[in-house]
């Protein structure tokens, strides 16, 4: 496996500040991510179903998304990397203005199928683009709203391989060094933010992967439960 072609350039602070947006929202925004064929949009479908949330996708949850995800990846002219960048948060945009804020206001949480991560590890380290600027790119586009949580989804290279199969998809067909990249790039996001990433075995059956997915966000829905009750106490005492 290479490294990732990023991986010199720091890694940038995916800090509190971009919740600034989404801190008076009930909801929880919670992302599902993983390199291709890792089980995530059937374990975001799992999750949403566990918490009655919203479920939704990116690209593609919005109907404008869903003409950017087909210019994206069938067939047709080959974006360059930046007009790549560009589709995947004007599909951002649309998506958290159509569907994932107003759900967050009404009290729902939300499970999106791939989010911020994704640009990052794909546009950032896989197409070897600044992850400074693309982090910005997304803050814009989602007008400084990130998910709370994102459950990262690992299999291993050659069972993704297996399951992927010969019909592949643009971004799927690119050659084996992107995909290495790729993989190592959410690692490496996931290393650098362990307050909002989490990574979850995806090896196994759909049943047991969800029930370790089910934990892990109980766990941490928990946990920022707690810290919220105490930060109340504080203000109070
Ligand atoms: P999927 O819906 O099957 O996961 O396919 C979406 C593809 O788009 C996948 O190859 C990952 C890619 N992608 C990016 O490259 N950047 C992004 O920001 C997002 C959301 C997806």
């Amino acid at each position: 496996m290479t490294d990732a072609g990023n991986s010199s350039s720091p890694v940038p602070s995916q800090g509190a500040a971009f919740n600034s947006a989404a801190s008076n929202s009930a909801g929880f925004y919670i992302a599902i991510e993983g390199w291709e064929a890792s089980g995530k949009s059937t374990q975001a479908e799992l999750l949403a179903g566990h918490l009655d949330a919203t479920l939704s996708r990116e690209p593609g949850g919005t109907q404008l998304g869903r003409s950017i995800r087909r210019m994206l990846l069938d067939d047709g002219p080959i974006p360059t990397d930046r007009a790549e960048a560009l589709l995947f948060a004007a599909d951002r945009a649309q998506h958290i203005q159509e569907i994932v804020r107003p759900s967050l206001d009404s009290g729902r949480h939300v499970v999106t199928d791939r989010s911020y991560g994704s640009t990052l590890a794909y546009q950032g380290h896989g197409r070897g683009q600044s992850l400074e600027e693309l982090l910005w790119l997304s803050e814009w586009a989602s007008d400084g709203l990130l998910p709370h949580l994102v459950v990262l989804i690992r299999v291993a290279s050659d069972e993704a391989e297996r399951r992927l199969g010969p019909e592949r998809d643009r971004l799927e067909s690119e050659p084996d060094e992107f995909g290495d990249r790729v993989r190592l790039g959410f690692d490496h996001l996931a290393a650098a933010d362990p307050e909002r990433w989490r990574i979850v075995d995806g090896n196994g059956s759909i049943d047991a992967v969800h029930q370790r997915v089910v934990a892990v966000v109980d766990n941490w829905m928990t946990k920022r439960a707690l810290a919220t009750k105490r930060a109340g106490d504080n203000k109070r005492g």
